[in-house]
């Protein structure tokens, strides 16, 4: 839903960057700016700058900047919109939800309330793990036991359920909690008692102690809960059931925890348990999750994803772990993630090796014994295979089939490279290994989508939806076309278009950086006067009339001022910070770059709130957009040349379309001598 754009604008004035900043990392006062370790990318001394005057950041080192709502959008990893209603939270700013169906309304009510009553639970077992003598004698004593401090207790919001039939039922009705809700939000249950269809109503979680679980956002959605006593009859873990906010398979256990680490150190070790997590948390390893309860799932890879690309798995050594990794193992590369794998030693997962070696071992070990997944697989195919050639080819047919499931193209055919290596053999034989192994796929897919469309037609004899090409269909058509198994092209074919990075990807071609020059110029100085009546932006925007720029996305920016000039309007730098013009996310950062002068960097940004300051001579600011604008015709100029020349060698022109290209070849040579001669430059060539 559309939060209206007066409300967004209360929102954005009530907002102050130093105080949402300041709740994600603690800012440093220095000179008028602040300054902290970016949050973005893994540092040790600060490059991120927070400007409370313009109420912008920017990091020198990533390169990442923006405003407030820029910046809850990024850390949280939300939309425009949810960031919005965070700010709008935090600063008691309402937004009027008209258009709310009474069931939205009532879907998210009951959404809200599930969330208080397991907020309510999570109270209610850490106080009772603090305060009670059951909770200190059993649960507290428990968690001591296993070597976690209060810290790391405080962190994971540890507590303990008390061994009685309802005792979190009689505190929830106590305290006005509706038994309906807390039984939907997986705390209690109903069992009709034997006979007599009397029902029976008691706590789910008895005597155990509870690990809530977190969402990505920090509030508790369900619980493990642990058992103390030896009980045959009884799982070690009992965990909370499928609730409207609780959906296993989306959910990894500590990831809020871990969330900034995660993005910090660009790799998120997954484990299996809770103690794993917990654990290497407390030893300052804290990229660390858990897909506790279930075997990891794709929904739990595309959570990791939002944070960082790399994964590593750390699995037990036993066969169980073995098994659980090689499943993983396919899924993660499906989802086109960066994938390393480490088993433990026999007999060890995360948690007790970490209190054995301790953490710089520990981390010391991961380095040296994770591997990526064509060395994990092949040392086990290889160990096993010995001499025996029959066996080498099926592991080499199993490495090829984790390829395959990579969907990036030339990651593919680097990979062939790496198995030829590791196997001894040609890398030919590699891929065409990989290429029948595509082809069975396709086959098997073609049969199954024959089938589904069969079911489809007969259910209700429609043209099925048209389906844009995907990257299988690209590759299955190539493969079809391809007679030969030894065809490289099979697996070279285009990638599908790479996710938007959230930073400009700029080439710097050396148009590029004059069309960054002026859009620089214009940004800083539009408004000022190069001579009596004549803006810099009326200036640019008059000898460029009938140029338009070739790089993004310095050609928005150049369009965006035309629009605007045509109103008599001449934009600012603060018009694009405040998403008036446009709210890409390029366009802020470009904005944001080009108006920071570049030299503060060491001399820690504050100190300079003028610009360039050599820029404030007017004389030298008219020379320097004079001559950023005969750069960009001169470079024009030879861009034509070029191409002229291409097409005069081409052999199909008559003889009056050569001349004609000959007359423009020259009138553009005259050009480029003359502006060569106005910027005072050597003509070369
Ligand atoms: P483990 O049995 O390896 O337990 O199960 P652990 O994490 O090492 O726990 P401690 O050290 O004995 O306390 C790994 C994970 O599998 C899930 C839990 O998430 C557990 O952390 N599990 C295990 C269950 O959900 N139910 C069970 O009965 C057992
Ligand atoms: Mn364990």
């Amino acid at each position: 839903m559309r939060i209206p754009e007066e409300t967004v604008e209360r929102i954005r004035q009530a907002s102050d960057i130093l105080e949402v900043i300041n709740d994600f990392v603690s800012l440093k006062k220095r000179g008028s700016n602040y300054i902290a370790c970016c949050p973005f990318h893994n540092e040790k001394t600060p490059s991120f700058n927070v400007n409370p005057v313009r109420q912008i950041y920017k990091c020198f080192g990533c390169g990442k900047a923006g405003d407030s709502v820029r910046f809850v959008m990024d850390i949280e990893n939300i939309g425009y919109g949810e960031a919005l209603r965070y700010l709008a939270k935090k600063y008691g700013v309402e937004i009027e939800e008209q258009e709310q169906t009474p069931e939205e309304l009532l879907r998210q009510n009951e959404r809200e309330s599930l969330l208080i009553a397991l907020n309510f639970a999570k109270t209610y077992f850490q106080e009772l793990m603090q305060n009670t003598d059951e909770g200190k004698s059993i649960g507290l004593s428990y968690f001591r036991e296993r070597g976690f401090t209060n810290p790391t207790i405080d962190a994971f919001e540890l507590g303990y359920s008390l061994d009685q039939w309802d005792g979190l039922l009689q505190a929830g009705i106590k305290r006005g909690y509706n038994p309906d809700m807390l039984e939907k939000a997986g705390l209690i249950l109903r069992k009709e008692a034997d006979g007599g269809g009397k029902v029976k109503t008691f706590d789910r979680f008895r005597g155990r102690v509870m690990f809530p679980i977190h969402n990505v956002s920090g509030r508790v959605i369900a619980f493990g809960a642990r058992i103390l006593k030896t009980d045959k009859n009884q799982p070690k873990y009992l965990n909370s059931p499928e609730t409207t906010v609780y959906h296993k398979s989306q959910v990894l256990y500590g990831i809020y925890q871990a969330k900034q680490a995660i993005r910090q150190e660009d790799v998120c070790f997954l484990t299996e348990g809770y103690t794993d997590v917990i654990s290497l948390h407390q030893a300052g390893i804290k990229n660390v999750v858990a897909s506790s309860g279930t075997s990891l799932t794709t929904e739990q890879i595309r959570l990791v994803a939002r944070f960082t690309p790399n994964i590593t798995i750390l699995y037990d050594g036993d066969a169980a772990g073995i098994k659980a990794a090689l499943r993983g193992l396919d899924m993660v590369l499906e989802e086109g993630l960066n994938l390393r794998l480490l088993l433990l030693p026999d007999g060890e997962d995360p948690d007790s090796y970490v209190h054995k070696v301790g953490a710089e071992a520990f981390k010391a070990y991961i380095k040296q014994h994770s591997q990526d997944f064509i060395d994990f697989k092949a040392s086990r195919w290889l160990t096993e295979a010995g001499d025996d050639p029959l066996k080498r080819a099926e592991g080499i047919s199993d490495v090829c089939a984790s390829i395959t499931r990579i969907p990036d193209l030339l990651k593919r055919q680097t990979l062939s490279q790496r198995v030829a290596q590791v196997f001894h053999v040609s890398e030919q034989s590699v891929i065409s290994e990989i290429n029948r192994l595509l082809r069975k796929q396709q086959e098997q897919g073609q049969k199954e989508a024959e089938r589904q469309q069969h079911r489809t037609e007969t259910a209700n004899r429609q043209a099925p939806p048209q389906q844009p090409a995907t990257t299988d269909d690209i590759n299955a058509l190539l493969t079809s076309l391809s007679d030969s198994d030894a065809d490289l092209p099979d697996i070279v074919i285009p990638d599908a278009p790479a996710k938007p990075t959230t930073q400009a990807k700029i080439v710097q071609t050396p148009l590029a950086l004059q069309e960054a020059e002026c859009i620089r110029l214009l940004l800083n100085h539009g408004a000022r006067e190069l001579e009596p009546g004549i803006t810099l932006c009326q200036y640019v925007l008059s000898e460029l009339h009938d140029i338009d720029f070739q790089t993004s996305p310095y050609t928005l920016i150049l369009t965006l001022y035309r629009e605007a000039y045509a109103q008599g309007d001449i934009l600012l730098a603060a018009d694009f910070l405040n998403q008036r013009v446009s709210n890409e996310q390029v366009i802020q950062e470009q904005v944001i770059h080009m108006t920071t002068p570049r030299y503060e960097i060491s001399d820690g940004w504050q100190k300079h709130e003028i610009f360039v300051p050599s820029e404030e001579e007017i004389g030298i600011l008219a020379d320097a957009a004079y001559r950023n604008i005969l750069r960009i015709k001169k470079m024009l100029a030879e861009q034509r040349m070029s191409q002229i020349q291409a097409q005069m060698r081409e052999p199909t022109n008559s003889t009056d379309e050569a001349d004609r290209l000959m007359l423009e070849f020259m009138g553009m040579k005259r050009v480029d001598i003359e502006i060569s001669r106005l910027l005072g430059t050597v003509i070369s060539g």
